[in-house]
């Protein structure tokens, strides 16, 4: 590889998710274009420093790979990089470390790096950008938890899995009349059981932002059966808190990483059949969330960011990370994405339409009362069905005759 060639590298870089293969192809044949070589480094930032491992990227090695899940550069979320800024408290990179990386540009004449990462792998790319390398970042986790994009690739897919887990629990638990529980993942965010939960028709949603009981969870079980439904669909997020405030883990609090969350589905499991005697089982749905092809949003999504992140490059836009704000794809500073966690905004709309279709949160019933959304005041929409107008004219069965589908069905 000739040393004088105009290059950019890309890695990607703790936990996987659908979608890393779309950024790299997109950065690729957009880089191409720009007339840029392009070099992937193997496990995140690992392969950038002793020993260096790198792929050349061109056309042929990327063809195909849109709708592949995975990562063809390998990822980790372990190792010597790790440097957590903001929420978290900041670890300072080794500077031998740095260095290291340093040389590596040198010898590679990287004109810039493509970061692709959550927040705890951006923080790594913010302090490469403080000491001087030429970075950018892409948002990616299944979690949506970065407050600067509207939203990462991977979260979609996640989504999607977790609803299509909650349309079959759905048939199975109503065969049996059970409780049937689905603990998703996404950190200290509870946007995968929100939207799932929305998706599939969840009756309890149980999410970090929004405390809860056992009292009312049991409760809305109880309301059901009253209304003749014999089963109850509960998602829960793993960081959901318990009543008395702990996070469910499965190991001892972490020094150096983020502590594994997991298990709190079937302690919930455990104390509905012990304060009602219902039959309850639980799924923790886990990797499935992460692997697999991405959806056709995130392909969409993650296209757009390896082309974007490539175009702050050649405006040397360093430093910045690309966010999608719906309709327009923009850039952030860096430590504006890892600053501040996104959270589930518990008066916004999703959680607002939910509580109009008594979806429990497993906190106190809530009255029902007008939407309290941003922007301009709603016109009334007079009740009743429309006025006829010369556009719309009246049908003569219209208001009369109920439909096929509205007349009883009786068997002889
Ligand atoms: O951040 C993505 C995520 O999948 C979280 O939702 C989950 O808590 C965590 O990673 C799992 O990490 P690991 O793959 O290390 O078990």
């Amino acid at each position: 590889m000739a040393s004088d060639s105009k290059r950019i590298g890309i890695l990607t870089s703790g936990g996987d998710c659908p979608g890393l293969n779309a950024v790299i192809r997109g950065a690729v044949k957009s880089a191409n274009r720009h007339g840029f070589d392009v070099v992937g480094f193997l496990r995140g930032y690992e392969g950038l420093v002793d020993p260096v491992s790198f792929v050349p990227l061109n056309h042929k090695n990327t063809t195909g790979i849109l709708s592949q899940g995975g990562t063809i550069l390998g990822s980790t979320n372990k190792g010597r990089f790790a440097a957590t800024v903001g929420v978290s408290n900041r670890v300072e990179l080794d500077p031998e470390l740095l260095a290291g990386v340093r040389t590596t540009f040198e010898q590679l004449n990287l004109h810039g790096l493509i970061c692709v990462g959550g927040d705890g792998s951006l923080a790594v790319s913010q302090q490469f950008h403080e000491y001087g390398l030429p970075v950018v970042g892409v948002p990616k986790t299944i979690d949506n938890d970065l407050s600067a994009t509207a939203f990462t690739f991977g979260f979609d897919s996640a989504v999607d899995c977790a609803t299509d887990a909650l349309d079959r629990l759905h048939t199975t638990a109503a065969s049996h009349d059970r409780v049937m529980i689905l603990e998703v993942m996404g950190r200290h965010a509870g946007w995968i059981a929100l939207h799932a939960g929305i998706a599939a028709g969840g009756d309890v949603i149980l999410i970090p932002e929004i405390p809860w009981t056992f009292e009312n969870v049991c409760q809305k079980i109880l309301e059901r059966d009253r209304q003749g439904k014999r089963f109850t669909l509960i998602v829960v997020a793993e960081g959901a808190k318990l009543p008395s405030g702990a996070v469910v883990t499965q190991e001892p609090e972490q020094k150096d990483r983020q502590t594994r969350l997991g298990g709190i589905g079937s302690i919930v499991a455990q104390e509905i059949e012990s304060r009602l005697g219902r039959e309850t089982r639980t799924v923790v749905l886990g990797h499935l969330q992460r692997g697999g092809v991405p959806t056709t949003f995130d392909r969409v999504l993650a296209t757009q960011y390896g082309a974007h992140a490539v175009r702050l490059i050649v405006q040397r836009r360093f430093g910045e990370m690309v966010c999608y704000h719906p309709p327009r794809m923009e850039s952030v500073p860096i430590i504006e994405a890892v600053n501040e966690l996104s959270t589930v905004d518990v008066n916004g709309s999703a959680v607002q339409a939910a509580r109009a279709l008594s979806v429990s949160f497993g906190d106190d019933p809530q009255p029902v009362g007008p939407f309290q959304l941003s922007g301009p005041p709603a016109k009334e929409i007079p009740a009743g069905p429309p006025a006829a107008s010369a556009d719309h004219p009246k049908k003569s069965s219209e208001g009369i005759a109920p439909t096929e589908f509205d007349r009883p069905v009786f068997f002889a």
